[in-house]
């Protein structure tokens, strides 16, 4: 004969596991689960039945049902108690904590930062412990749990969106001969022409692109320059368009007149240039699918991912170009060997390529 069993004990235990998993912040060890359950048992009377019965699948879930928000607040009240008093001393595995904080943001904000160069993103972390008095990722993870506010402060450290109008000033007048040469050939062929800054905080290669270009006077077909990131701030910023003296130091003096209104010590953007510029959130991480672009720009990102990412974000770029279509990187990066195959050596001191077709 099959034993009897408090239908709770699997009602409480299933649910406890499933807010568990959404918790990196606090211990889940065998023995604070079993307190939490001890805890819960006592908070719901104990309605036995036999496993075989047949009505046990209908009293279960209507019990389920019946208790849900009461189910809820007592794990939640079960985990705060069992988490505040731990039955044993705190150790942390700083390894298996710092993973858990990787797939909180990955759940919660979607981002993926697992391919990342570790170090850093430790280093970036570690900045955000500092600001909040914190000692180990465990305690961060409540903090991030208690304000979720604390997300933008981290991606702001995380992101890294550095960036000044034509940085590196020598890259920029080799990628003007490269506009010059791309825009002469598609005004003979009647055909438009699209620019992807990926990666482009908050516009300022995007708008350096668009200023270079507008310098050209009239194309004779149409451009557009998309500008991508993941920083939502940046964007915010990249679409007001209005910079710090310190972002636009490399611009000259002429442009900075033509382009910009200076209105309390910073630089507006007019529209004639913003108007160029598509502005919006992608994560390169992600498996984006743009096509038919002839020029990709993407400097001082790579820096942040390991190998296996850089190859996989390298692969769609090659998708995402036209034959023949440049891609540009960062002056401190290097064209992994494997992709040398794809693309070819256009400018090696400025790190400019093109796509071979295979
Ligand atoms: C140092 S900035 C580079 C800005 C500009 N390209 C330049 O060279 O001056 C790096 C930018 O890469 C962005 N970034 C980092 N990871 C990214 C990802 N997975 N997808 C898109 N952008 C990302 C950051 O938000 C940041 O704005």
């Amino acid at each position: 004969m099959a034993k009897l069993e408090n239908i709770f004990e699997s009602i409480l235990e299933d649910s406890l596991e499933r807010s568990l998993s959404l918790r990196f912040d606090v211990c889940t060890c065998t023995k604070c689960r079993k307190d939490m359950m001890k805890y819960l048992l006592m908070k719901f009377p104990a309605v036995y039945l036999n496993k075989d019965d047949s009505e046990y699948t209908k009293i279960e879930r209507n019990l389920r049902m019946k208790h849900s928000i009461k189910i809820l607040q007592e794990i939640s009240t079960a985990i705060q108690i069992v988490n505040d008093n731990l039955p044993h001393p705190v150790e942390e595995n700083r390894e298996e904590s710092f993973n858990n904080l990787l797939s909180k943001i990955k759940k919660e904000r979607g981002i993926d930062f697992s391919f990342y160069h570790r170090k850093l993103l430790k280093r970036r972390v570690a900045i955000r412990l500092a600001a909040n008095g914190v000692k180990s990722y465990y305690e961060y993870l409540s903090v991030l749990v208690n304000n979720p506010r604390e997300y933008e402060e981290l991606f702001n450290v995380l992101t890294i969106n550095v960036s000044e109008f034509f940085r590196d000033p020598p890259v920029w007048s080799a990628i003007r001969g490269i506009m010059m040469k791309l825009i002469a050939e598609h005004n003979r062929q009647n055909k438009p022409v699209n620019i992807w800054s990926a990666g482009c905080a908050k516009g300022e290669e995007a708008y350096s692109l668009a200023i270079l270009i507008r310098e050209m006077g009239d194309l004779g077909i149409p451009l557009k320059i998309y500008a991508t990131d993941i920083d939502r701030n940046s964007l915010e910023t990249a679409r007001k368009g209005v910079y710090r003296p310190a972002q636009v130091k490399n611009v000259d003096k002429e442009s900075l007149r033509q382009y910009f209104v200076l209105e309390k010590g910073e630089y507006h953007l007019k529209d004639e240039i913003k108007n160029m510029v598509d502005v919006s959130y992608l994560d390169l991480t992600s498996s984006f699918s743009r096509r038919n672009f002839d020029v990709i720009i993407c400097r001082n990102v790579f820096i942040y991912f390991m190998k296996y990412l850089q190859e996989g974000v390298v692969d769609k770029f090659y998708k995402s170009l036209n034959n023949n279509g440049y891609y540009i990187i960062g002056k401190t990066e290097t064209m992994m060997p494997e992709s040398r195959v794809i693309f070819k050596e256009v400018d090696l001191v400025n790190r400019i390529y093109q796509k071979v077709k295979i």
